[in-house]
């Protein structure tokens, strides 16, 4: 049977499935964009996103995917005369590096991809470079690793460095309390956990970093226009009417589910999956300790090639799972587990992806992933 693209199991660690009432809220007709009504929707969902965000500062949004928000910090942010140091463990804090760097004067700490940068490296760097901010991406979606996020920053309020986190595969599904961590800017995107098409950058922007801004850098990208914008349900140009829509429903959606109820339920899936494959015989990419709840990086075992083995996934099993990125491309294979995605769909992408394997001339324990992965069902 042809691959069916409105039905199939959607494993992909973002875009990721959509609850249907999220794609539905857009089916409606045109809206005036500086109109009341619409400027009334707009403040609702910055306030909805200012709980997810758990932060009271504003929360903007961009009309762009989740690099434009990364792009618009370093532009608001940084002049070639403002120090900058940058965390650089894998592909999206690479690009956070690479912004930083385009903009500001760059101290880069580097790990391998997958692994922490020492944290003692760090305080030493912020005491040293005394750097006004700090970037860095929290969820390396590109190899399932998660940045002590908490501790770094907590190691950045004691230097004065500001904050500025890529949280873009972690906000909405690992615990992420903007405020109590001290995150300056946080920046996400609406196709990863909060389940809603692409197209939209979401940032928070707090009072300190706001004061540290530049108001005449940057065009579209310029946060201060945006932050003195919000409060009304207005932005500087035409925001993307329906995706705020979809935005206010999954929201919703997320919040009558209970933020909290939605992490247990993203770290017991995470679990569940790491059981799985560590039963299967199979290892995870990411450094022990490190391994993100919203996405998991394996590595293939010997003698198994990624595009077939994706390719029979998705033919014969109508299951859509990611490959590597960039320098681990052909190495790994990544699930994702952060929005709606439900146990039962995991275990029948897991059922299928052991089958594929075992059809690769594998070795793996056929049916021994069951057990632990049961153990972390409801
Ligand atoms: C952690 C992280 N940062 C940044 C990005 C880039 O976001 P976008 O593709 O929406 O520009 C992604 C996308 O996969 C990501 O996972």
């Amino acid at each position: 049977m042809p691959f069916d693209t409105e039905d199939n199991t959607f494993l992909l660690p973002g875009p990721v499935k959509m609850h249907p009432r999220v794609t539905r809220a857009m089916a409606v007709p045109a809206v005036a964009h500086r109109g009341t009504e619409f400027a009334k929707q707009s403040q609702e969902m910055n306030r909805l996103l200012q709980q997810v965000f758990q932060t009271q500062a504003p929360v903007v949004t961009l009309t762009g995917s989740g690099t434009a928000g990364m792009e618009a910090a370093a532009v608001s942010l940084l002049k070639k005369s403002d120090k900058v140091v940058g965390i650089d463990n894998g592909k999206f804090g690479n690009r956070m590096c690479k912004l930083a760097a385009m903009y500001g004067d760059a101290t880069i700490l580097k790990a391998e991809w997958g692994q922490p940068v020492a944290l003692d490296e760090l305080e030493r760097t912020l005491r040293t470079v005394k750097p006004k901010a700090l970037f860095l991406t929290h969820n390396e979606t590109s190899v399932g690793f998660t940045n002590p996020l908490q501790e770094i920053a907590r190691l950045c309020r004691e230097h004065d460095t500001l904050v500025v986190a890529d949280v873009i595969t972690s906000l909405g599904g690992i615990d992420v309390p903007v405020d109590k961590w001290g995150i300056d800017v946080a920046i996400t995107g609406s196709q990863k956990a909060l389940g809603v098409p692409a197209g939209l950058a979401y940032v928070s922007v707090s009072e300190k970093a706001l004061s540290r801004m530049y108001k005449d850098q940057g065009f579209y990208l310029n946060l201060p226009k945006y932050v003195a914008k919000v409060a009304e349900g207005q932005t500087p140009y035409t925001p993307a009417t329906h995706l705020y829509f979809a935005t206010i429903e999954a929201l919703k959606l997320l919040l009558q589910e209970g933020l909290e109820n939605r992490f247990r339920k993203v770290r017991a899936q995470a679990e569940a999956v790491r059981g799985a494959v560590a039963a299967m015989g199979l290892e995870l990419f990411p450094a022990e300790g490190y391994a993100s709840d919203t996405v998991t990086a394996i590595k293939y075992p010997q003698g198994v090639d990624d595009s077939k083995f994706r390719k029979a996934l998705k033919d014969t099993h109508s299951l859509i799972i990611a490959g590597g990125q960039d320098d681990v491309k052909g190495k790994i294979f990544r699930i994702g587990h952060m929005g709606t995605v439900s146990f039962v769909e995991l275990a029948g992408g897991l059922a299928a992806i052991e089958t594929e394997l075992v059809r690769a001339g594998a070795k793996v324990n056929r049916g021994a992933w069951l057990a632990p992965f049961q153990d972390r069902m409801p």
